[in-house]
């Protein structure tokens, strides 16, 4: 990184490309770099679906943690910005950046060509994995196994839901054996209760989720990768160069790499 920040903190809506300056005690001295206004005067709004470990979680005492949360707080310390977690359904994080209710949608958020369409997206961060959860001594034991489950969950809205219920011949299993929970931690449930065959999901939770009970196994053909990224509204071309240095800074000085293993112990 160069040390070159952009800073936000005007009021009002979200900036569309190209808009003006914010105050001008927010300008670094010396440097030539277009601005952003941010939903809250001084804030970063983030909006998230907290149900995502290691991604984003919520504690007991009901604050956020997560490498998500985590993250988001340095660039918004770059970008002499306070973060707030807004938490909500995973589909509505990523809507409330299309409506201007939030700065940033984090939260393990795949880049697919449809939401780019209706969003824009940083530089990825990170590599997903869509994994397949299974009770140990299941029948299904491989993917192809899969076509015979019954039903298989998956979080409402995630690329994992998108794809498994997409129809057969564009490598889904059907609508009819796809059930959509509010998060992947419900889906789980509903596997260790019998109620469902499978679960599709991310890697990384589903580690976490399989480590929480008994008899649970991840099946160990990987079914689709994918990248994750920050998403802002279409065309905050100011606040999306913004977030790509900042991030780029804390990719260059170790910040970045220290979060994600403190959440993450390679294998
Ligand atoms: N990577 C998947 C997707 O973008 C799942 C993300 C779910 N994230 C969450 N915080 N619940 O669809």
């Amino acid at each position: 990184g160069c040390g070159t920040t952009t800073t936000g903190g005007d009021t009002g809506s979200p900036a569309p490309s190209g808009s003006t300056a914010p105050s001008e005690s927010a300008q670094p001295s010396g440097e030539q770099t277009a601005s952003f206004t941010t939903v809250e005067e001084g804030k970063l709004h983030m909006s998230t679906n907290a149900t995502f470990p290691p991604y984003e979680m919520t504690t007991d005492d009901g604050s956020f943690e997560g490498i998500d949360v985590e993250v988001a707080q340095a660039i918004a310390e770059k970008l002499g910005l306070e973060l707030v977690v807004d938490d909500m359904g995973f589909d509505a994080a990523l809507t409330a950046v299309q409506t201007g209710q939030s700065d940033i949608a984090m939260a393990g958020i795949t880049v697919t060509d449809e939401r780019e369409e209706v969003m824009d997206f940083s530089e990825s961060y990170a590599t997903g994995v869509q994994v397949v959860i299974v009770k140990e001594d299941s029948p299904i034991q491989t993917i192809d196994d899969l076509a015979n489950a019954d039903m298989i969950g998956c979080q409402a809205a995630t690329t994992g839901y998108i794809y498994a219920s997409d129809t057969p011949e564009n490598g889904g299993y059907g609508e009819d054996h796809v059930t959509a929970y509010d998060s992947g931690a419900l889906a789980v449930m509903a596997l260790v209760n019998d109620q469902i065959d499978a679960v599709i999901i991310d890697n990384e939770p589903a580690k976490a989720f399989v480590e929480q009970y008994e008899g649970l196994k991840i099946l160990e053909t990987p079914w689709v990768e994918e990248e994750y990224a920050i998403g802002v509204a279409k065309g905050n071309t100011a606040l999306l160069d913004a977030i790509n240095s900042a991030m780029d800074e804390l990719k260059a000085d170790g910040t970045f790499q220290a979060i994600v293993d403190k959440y993450i112990t390679a294998e």
